[in-house]
């Protein structure tokens, strides 16, 4: 059914037969629908939060900007009846009832922080969403069975650490690692309202959610380029970054030779080249990115003696992940070696891939069709705080389109309409699972 005959049957008062058998279903027959301006609108209101002057936003997790965001988000959160409360890794979570307190928790969400001069949907999207699809629950008198908690999690973009703190995936030296904020993690919680000296009581077990879904901008180009409206997300890749420090010996840039040179900076040059190299050598999917570099002292008449920069390798494979490493990792001594420098590599974080709960997949796809959109099962390159969740509980998410496929950018652009449609699945997504029970 296309979306012109769907509308026509809604507004026949019909109902598909697999609606039907929702007790959720409200008397006049029609399947509940989130308030799709209402949400627009409140996705403009927090662009304020961080706007850069290229008209995105950049909202550093820890800074000022994320805090006034996070607050913003509260007061939505208490609009919509829930109750927000700070855990102790600095996440929000906001809570509403269900009708069977025997069972576990259905958490849906996402982040509110951005990268450095980014858009206003990666996370916000999501975040809002789920704050919608609560309020259109509390409007329309819908109780659940399962309780529910809408999660915002505190810094995603740098290496999912408030999603990783409660799955137990963060580890106790990652809270020293120095933030884009300038602040390092464990004061970044302290700035949040956690407590980094109790973080492991905010880790729950696998099997105390009943499950988890995650509404996000796709951030490619595929479903714009082949004119679909959801994507059904089949798995999430593994993240690894390091950085690494290029050392070598700073020196007078007039009076030293070409030939007597330990050029730091012209090693890291060789080592950039070296792992786009490497990784394209291997058939796949796989990327990896130098995302980051500075050169000490940093002057135009100093040799570098010192480069810092970053290492970044994806894939749904972990195994390839780590056999790439060890592959740039020689060729980066070999490098070394060549001009009398050497490279030392720190392990910053690590997202382990995650694929998606093929129950939900269907669900997803169910909701999608009574919605009368179209869906694609595609995998997600970018890392989200589902892939930690995924550890805990059935996990899914849900994509729309990224006009452009540009994401992590000012220009970064998803359409109210394939917002409003997304946080639709969303919604009936999660009564899906509410009433599933297969957890
Ligand atoms: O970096 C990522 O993949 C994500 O946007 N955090
Ligand atoms: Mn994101
Ligand atoms: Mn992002």
């Amino acid at each position: 059914m296309n979306r012109r005959e769907f509308g026509s049957v809604l507004a026949g008062g019909l109902v598909s037969s697999s609606f039907a058998r929702h007790r959720w279903l409200p008397a006049r027959g029609q399947p509940p629908r989130v308030n799709g301006d209402r949400l627009n609108a409140h996705l403009t209101a927090i662009s304020r939060f961080g706007a850069n002057p290229q008209g995105g936003v950049t909202r550093l997790a820890y800074s000022d900007a994320d805090k006034l965001g996070r607050d913003f988000v509260l007061g939505l959160m208490r609009e919509a009846r829930l109750e927000p409360s700070i855990d102790l890794a600095g996440n929000i979570v906001a809570r509403r009832s269900g009708s069977d307190a025997s069972l576990r928790p259905l958490l849906f969400g996402s982040h509110i922080d951005s990268v450095p001069e980014g858009g206003n949907y990666d996370g916000n999207v999501g975040s809002l969403a789920a704050i919608e699809v609560a309020r259109t629950l509390a409007e329309q008198g819908i109780t659940t069975r399962h309780p529910i908690q809408v999660v915002v999690w505190q810094n995603e973009e740098g290496g999912l650490y408030g999603s990783r703190a409660v799955s137990g995936q963060l580890t106790g030296n990652e809270l020293t690692n120095v933030s884009r904020s300038g602040k390092t993690i464990a004061d970044g919680i302290v700035f949040l309202g956690g407590d980094p000296t109790r973080i492991a009581e905010a880790r729950r077990r696998k099997g105390e959610i009943a499950g988890y879904l995650e509404l996000h901008i796709e951030q490619g180009g595929t479903l714009e380029r082949e004119k679909l409206d959801i994507g059904i997300v089949e798995g999430i890749v593994g993240i690894k970054q390091w950085e690494v420090t290029v050392s070598g010996f700073a020196n007078h840039a007039g009076t030293t030779p070409m030939d007597q040179r330990h050029d730091a900076l012209l090693a890291a040059a060789k080592f950039v080249e070296a792992v786009n190299r490497i990784v394209r050598s291997v058939p796949g999917r796989q990327v990896g990115t130098v995302g980051r570099i500075q050169a000490y002292p940093g002057a135009p008449n100093v040799i570098p003696g010192q480069v810092v920069c970053t290492l970044e390798l994806r894939d749904l494979d972990d195994a390839k992940i780590v056999t790439l490493y060890g592959r740039i990792e020689t060729e980066a001594r070999r490098i070394g070696e060549e001009n009398g420098t050497s490279f030392a590599f720190k392990s910053l974080h690590e997202n382990v891939s995650a694929p998606s709960d093929p129950r939900v997949r269907t669900l997803i796809a169910e909701a999608s069709r009574e919605l009368g959109l179209t869906t694609k099962v595609m995998p997600s390159g970018a890392g989200h705080d589902a892939q930690a969740m995924a550890q805990l509980g059935p996990m899914g998410m849900i994509f729309i389109p990224s006009i452009g496929g540009i994401s992590h950018s000012p220009r970064e652009l998803s359409r109210p309409a394939d917002i409003t449609n997304g946080a639709n699945v969303l919604l009936a997504t999660l009564l899906r699972m509410d009433e599933a029970r297969f957890t």
